[in-house]
This record gives structure tokens, C-alpha cells and sequence, in this order.
């Protein structure tokens, strides 16, 4: 039988990219004890008072249809939330609810793209945003991220690579992988780039609440000139440590949303009325779940630095949000991939190659800070004794 070119487009995105995580695994089913620092899942169990509400709201008959948009009481919930946060009046006609961040993110490219358009995002980048791209017919116009820029996507580097296809600038904002935090400059820069060029300013923030204590958060949506145009996206995942229960939102130009209605319709027909009030809860109080999260997952960072930056040649890039740390290995001689692969196979670590995440993190390799302080300090000793190995053999 045949079948349409979309799932083969995306099937050849994603594997590769897990090669080691998917290693790590089958080891671990046959006995092997390895530490794994590959995938990043917060590190608590979803609050109980949340599950509570969520039961609480089934056995309260909150189980039937709901709409395309979202429950009033949610909408409302975040419109209050993003007009405080923002310091500006955003209405709930500007939110629609969609299970997570992705799938936010895939309806938001299917409202805004059309093949032939392109899409410039920052190169590393989260393993699924090509695809995100590709299942529109779009093309990603990747933007290389500097790490001597912090990783911070550059004005300069985004105009030099407008052509009259151009049509949306993908942010990310904490960054996975690298923790880099747009500050409010960089965003009005950005968004003088997207007005003189007519672009869409689409924002993942997935890891809003996941920033480091004293590190600035900045949103498009702080800036009144940039409203038309930007699109922000985020979930209950991170900040509630909520992943399973898929419950996400997207907050836009009220036009926005009302484009992004049929399509949502079609997909969903309505998310859980139960799920939708159980994120009314969540998003209505202090993200105290995530500051515990930010604040262990900075102490971490800060273990990487000491145990590895500067030694057998490696070099730590220090995050200022989310739940990863990267390391420049290239002293060693070896690729990310190559580095990780004989790690696993010797020392049993599992990271994750630099270059699974695009070709600006060729040489790198990216350590999951969610697990605990002393399997943390563990795997620091053994990567160290790994890279000194390697560059004595080189030598
Ligand atoms: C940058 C980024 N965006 C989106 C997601 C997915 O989020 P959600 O669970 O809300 O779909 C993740 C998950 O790891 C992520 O790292």
C-alpha cells in the first residue's frame, strides 16, 4: 500500500539520535549498573495535591467532552498568570490548551508555515524541532549558537540568514540543551530583526520556572511591540514535574488563536476538563516544585564544573537554567558520539552526544543534572579518568 512522504520524513529524524541513550538501556537489562545521565526527567514525583485534584475533579463528573480552545477556568487561570508575569493584559482569548509543549509547538508550525518557508533556530537544538519543521514541508535554516556568546543566539547571525522565504524565528528560552537564557536585550534586538523581516517570533519555555536563583527570565511577550507577531509555548511538564499528563498551552494574538481552532478541533476535539483543572491549580501558585528543582539542578552544575573544567583538556559550559550541563571534549581527539559511545562501553556512563542535538555541538557532550548528588560525583570521576586516558594514549 501506499503511503504519504510525512512519516518517512520524520522517522529518519530521531533514532540516530537516541543511539547511546538506547545502549545504555539494553545494558542495564542485562544487570550492568550504569549511570545514566542521558535524558533529563525532573527528579521529583508529581506534587500530590495535584493527583488529588485530578481525582478529586474525575470523581466529580469533570470527564466529558471539552472544546477545542480549553476549559474557561484554565484559560482564565493563564491569562491571569501571563498578564502578571508579563505585566501586561493577556486574554484568555489569547490561550489555547493542546497536550504539552509539542504538540503546542506542531500546531502552532501547521498554523503558521506552508512548504517552501523557512524556519531559523538556533543550532544546537531540542532533538524533536526538526521534525517539528519537517512536518510541514518547511525548511529549518539552522543559526549556529557560540559558546563564547553563551549560546545565546546572535541578532547578527539571524539577519545573515533571512532570504524571502523566511517566516519564523524558533526561540528557545531556557535552551536545551545548553541553559542559555535570552536577556531582555537580546530579545528586543531579536525582535527588531523579526519586525524589519515580517517574521513570527515562536517561543518554547518550557523551562521558564527551571531558571538558575539570580538568573533573569525574559519573554517576547514582555514586549508590547513585538505582541502580533509572537507566539510562546509551554506545559506543566517541567515546572511540575507533570510530563505524563500532557497538558500544555500556547498563548498568542487572539487571531492567533482563533486560526489555530479548526486545526485543534480536528486533531483533539477537546483536552481532559479533569487535567484542565488539575493545571488551573498549578499554574495559580508559586512554582515552588520548580525552584527545588533550579536550585539542586544549579548546585550540580556547579559539582560538573569543579569535578571536570579544565581537566585532561575538557572544558564546561555552566547553564543558567534547565536540567543539563555540557562538556567541550574535543582535547581528547574523540567526537561526542565516540566519546560517549566508549565511555558507556568502559566506564559505564551514558551521556549524550553533542551532535545529537545539531552540528554546532560536534565535540561536546551533554550530562542530565537530575540525578542524585553522589551518582552525580561517580560519573565526574569516572569521565575525568576517561578523558585522561584518552589524551594519554593521544599524546
Ligand atoms: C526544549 C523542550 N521543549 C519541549 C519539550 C517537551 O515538553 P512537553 O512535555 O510540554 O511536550 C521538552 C522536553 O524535554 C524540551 O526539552
Amino acid at each position: 500500500m501506499r503511503y504519504a512522504g510525512v512519516p518517512d520524513r520524520l522517522a529518519g529524524l530521531g533514532s540516530a539520535k537516541w543511539e547511546v541513550h538506547l545502549r545504555a538501556r539494553a545494558a542495564k537489562a542485562e544487570g550492568r549498573e550504569v549511570i545514566e545521565l542521558t535524558i533529563g526527567e525532573p527528579d521529583v514525583p508529581t506534587p500530590p495535591e495535584l493527583i488529588e485534584e485530578a481525582h478529586r475533579a474525575m470523581l466529580a463528573g469533570r470527564t466529558g467532552y471539552s472544546n477545542g480552545q480549553g476549559e474557561p477556568l484554565l484559560l482564565a487561570a493563564l491569562a491571569r498568570r501571563y498578564s502578571a508575569r508579563r505585566g501586561r493584559t493577556i486574554g484568555a482569548d489569547q490561550v489555547t490548551c493542546l497536550p504539552g509543549t509539542q504538540t503546542c509547538l506542531y500546531a502552532t508550525f501547521r498554523t503558521l508555515l506552508e512548504p517552501g518557508d523557512e524556519v531559523l533556530v538556533g543550532d544546537p537544538m531540542y532533538a524533536t524541532y526538526e521534525g517539528l519543521i519537517a512536518q510541514t514541508g518547511a525548511t529549518m535554516v539552522p543559526v549556529p549558537l557560540r559558546a563564547e556568546r553563551g549560546f545565546r543566539i546572535d541578532p547578527a547571525d539571524v539577519e545573515a540568514r533571512i532570504t524571502p522565504r523566511s517566516r519564523v524565528l524558533f526561540l528557545n528560552s531556557p535552551h536545551n540543551p545548553t541553559g542559555a537564557v535570552l536577556r531582555r536585550e537580546d530579545i528586543a534586538a531579536l525582535g527588531e530583526v523579526a519586525r524589519k523581516h515580517d517574521l513570527w517570533i515562536v517561543a518554547d519555555e518550557v523551562y521558564e520556572d527551571l531558571v538558575f536563583p539570580g538568573v533573569p527570565f525574559a519573554s517576547p511577550l514582555d514586549l508590547p511591540e513585538l505582541a502580533e507577531r509572537t507566539v510562546v509555548a509551554s506545559s506543566i511538564s517541567k515546572s511540575h514535574s507533570a510530563p505524563g499528563f500532557r497538558s500544555g498551552w500556547v498563548v498568542g494574538p487572539a487571531e492567533f488563536a482563533e486560526r489555530l481552532l479548526p486545526l485543534s478541533e480536528t486533531m483533539l476535539f477537546g483536552s481532559q476538563p479533569f487535567i484542565a483543572d488539575m493545571t488551573a491549580m498549578a499554574v495559580s501558585g508559586p512554582p515552588t516544585v520548580a525552584q527545588g528543582m533550579a536550585e539542586r539542578f544549579a548546585a550540580r552544575a556547579a559539582m560538573v564544573q569543579r569535578a571536570l573544567d579544565g581537566v585532561a583538556g575538557l572544558r564546561v559550559h555552566r547553564p543558567e537554567a534547565g536540567m543539563f550541563a555540557l562538556v567541550d571534549v574535543r582535547a581528547t581527539g574523540l567526537s561526542g558520539r565516540d566519546f560517549a559511545l566508549s565511555l558507556l562501553a568502559e566506564r559505564e556512563v551514558a551521556v549524550m552526544p553533542g551532535e545529537s542535538f545539531g552540528e554546532g555541538l560536534r565535540g561536546w557532550i551533554r550530562l542530565s543534572l537530575t540525578v542524585e548528588d553522589g551518582l552525580i560525583a561517580r560519573a565526574m570521576e569516572r569521565i575525568a579518568a576517561h578523558a585522561a586516558r584518552l589524551r594519554e594514549n593521544a599524546a
